[in-house]
This record gives C-alpha cells, structure tokens and sequence, in this order.
C-alpha cells in the first residue's frame, strides 16, 4: 500500500502543474470587475440591442469588464461618469445617445460612431472625441466598450448625468 505521504506529494504535483495552466489558458481579461456585477448587474451573459432591428448580441460579465477597463483608461478623462467634460451637452446618457443622428443606442451604431466620431447631428466629423482605429483595437474589443458604455448607460446609477455619484 502506498504511503499517505506519496499521495499528499501526487496531489501537490497535480495542483502546482495545474494551476499555472489555469492561468495561461485564461484570456487577458478574464477577471470580473465587481462593478459590473453591483452595478450593471451583469452576472450571466446579458443580450443586448445589436442594431436598429431586433438583432442583439450576448455580453458576459467578463466582455463587460474589459469594456469598462477600456474605457477607464481611454475615456475616463473626457466621460467621467458618462458625463463629456468638452461639451456636457452630449453626454453618455441612453437619452443622449437615441438623440443622435444616427441613434447610438445600439453594439453596431456605437462601433460604427467610435470608429470614426461624429458630431451630434451626424454632418461632419469631430476632433475632439478619441477616434478607435482598427490597428488600436480589433472589432470584438470595441464591441465590448461599447457594451460597456450601452449598459452603463441603461443600468448605472446617475450615469451621464449630472447626479452621477463616484
Ligand atoms: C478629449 C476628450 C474625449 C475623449 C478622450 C473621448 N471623448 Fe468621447 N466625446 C468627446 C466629446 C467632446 C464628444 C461630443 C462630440 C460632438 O458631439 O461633437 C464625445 C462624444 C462621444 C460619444 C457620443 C455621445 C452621444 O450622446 O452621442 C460617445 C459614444 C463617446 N464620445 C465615446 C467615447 C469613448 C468610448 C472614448 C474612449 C475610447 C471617448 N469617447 C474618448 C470627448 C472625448
């Protein structure tokens, strides 16, 4: 019979192989941001409106998380809150976005506007919002900063709004 010590030892081999195989299979945002559980209440995939049909796409907590890391280090500065400090008259909130022109209430509409910004009444382009080439960032992660920003602005207290509370 074999010693206890020789299956203690066994498991330790199969835990320590393990583990960093764990952490390399995993992508590189894989970890859940707890505001997106607390305040987006996203815990299980959650669809949301792909187009101006009744298309939608899935969002997992994780895509949300990556979207809302994207936008803490690219948009913060000029969105804070879903607010636009340059111009506080287009802000982040779901009632300004279905004002546009197009509507940006939709994964498809905020890609297409992010890829290259326009202004509100959609006639020209603007400078001043931060443009996501496709060399910066592959189709997939705008979609999930733009998932962010959509169920920011259905689910987050305040955002876009001058009560937004930090
Ligand atoms: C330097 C400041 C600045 C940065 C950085 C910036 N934006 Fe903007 N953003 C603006 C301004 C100003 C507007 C309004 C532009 C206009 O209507 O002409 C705007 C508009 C928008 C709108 C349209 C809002 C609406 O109600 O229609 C979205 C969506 C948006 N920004 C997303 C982003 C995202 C995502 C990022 C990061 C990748 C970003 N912005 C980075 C300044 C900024």
């Amino acid at each position: 019979m074999l010693h206890k010590k020789f299956w203690l030892w066994l498991l330790l081999c199969i835990f320590s192989l393990g583990l960093p195989m764990v952490t390399v299979s995993l992508p590189a945002y894989a970890a859940v941001d707890p505001y997106v559980t607390r305040f987006l209440k996203v815990a299980e995939p959650i669809s949301l409106k792909a187009d101006t049909a009744e298309n939608t796409r899935l969002f997992s907590a994780e895509d949300l998380s990556d979207g809302k890391a994207l936008f803490g280090k690219n948009c913060l500065n000029c969105h804070v809150g879903g607010n636009t400090l340059p111009d506080p008259t287009v802000p982040l909130s779901l009632t300004a976005l279905q004002g546009a022109t197009p509507k940006r209430d939709n994964i498809n509409a905020l890609v297409t506007y992010l890829r290259q910004p326009m202004t509100y009444d959609g006639t020209e382009e603007t400078l001043v919002c931060r443009q996501v080439s496709e060399s910066w960032l592959p189709t997939p992660r705008v979609e999930n900063l733009a998932g962010f920003i959509l169920r920011a602005a259905q689910n987050a207290p305040g955002w876009g709004t001058e009560t937004f509370q930090d």
